[in-house]
């Protein structure tokens, strides 16, 4: 395993080719999904930049439960339907929050938190949980991130076994 390396200079759709290249290395041969997810949000940690918090919540027992993350302690549970992270995941879209103080329930974990993009897991029409990218400056997410990290987390899905992480 290489260590992940990237170039401040990247243009933001470089910057996700080489995420979703260095994410397909990561996760070939490799279907455990605390494993996966673990990297996962170690890499996009590293790579994109103007990031205070990303990672993992996890489905259980009806409830999102944290999961693999990088940034500060957070929020464990959230109820499905609440905050950016639970609505995402109840309406399974992704939800791109330009201000989170003007996002009705937001759940502040980190008070450095400005803008806020969540990825619902689907897979075989059955919601797994979510990703979550929080940044400290307002609106760093646009619709090139959404599609960006909704590959990324394609690429997760289809590698990795998430039923032991994930169960409704
Ligand atoms: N802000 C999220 C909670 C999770 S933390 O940001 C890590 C929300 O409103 O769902």
């Amino acid at each position: 395993m290489h260590a992940a390396t990237f170039d401040s200079s990247l243009s933001k759709s470089e910057t996700y080719a080489e995420i979703h290249s260095q994410l397909r290395g990561v996760f070939t041969n490799e279907p455990s999904g605390l494993a996966n997810t673990a990297n996962m949000a170690a890499l996009l940690f590293q790579a994109l930049p103007d990031l205070n918090w990303a990672g993992f919540y996890f489905l259980q027992d009806g409830e999102l439960v944290l999961g693999p993350f990088q940034g500060k302690v957070a929020c464990v549970r959230i109820t499905l339907g609440s905050g950016v992270c639970g609505t995402a995941a109840q309406r399974r879209q992704t939800l791109v929050v330009k201000d989170v103080h003007a996002f009705a329930g937001h759940i502040a974990c980190d008070a450095a938190s400005q803008s806020e993009i969540v990825v619902p897991l689907v897979k075989d029409g059955r919601l797994l949980g979510v990703l979550d990218l929080d940044s400290p400056t307002l609106a760093r997410f646009d619709d090139e991130d959404r599609r960006g990290l909704e590959t990324a987390a394609q690429l997760l899905l289809q590698a990795s076994d998430l039923s032991r992480l994930s169960y409704p």
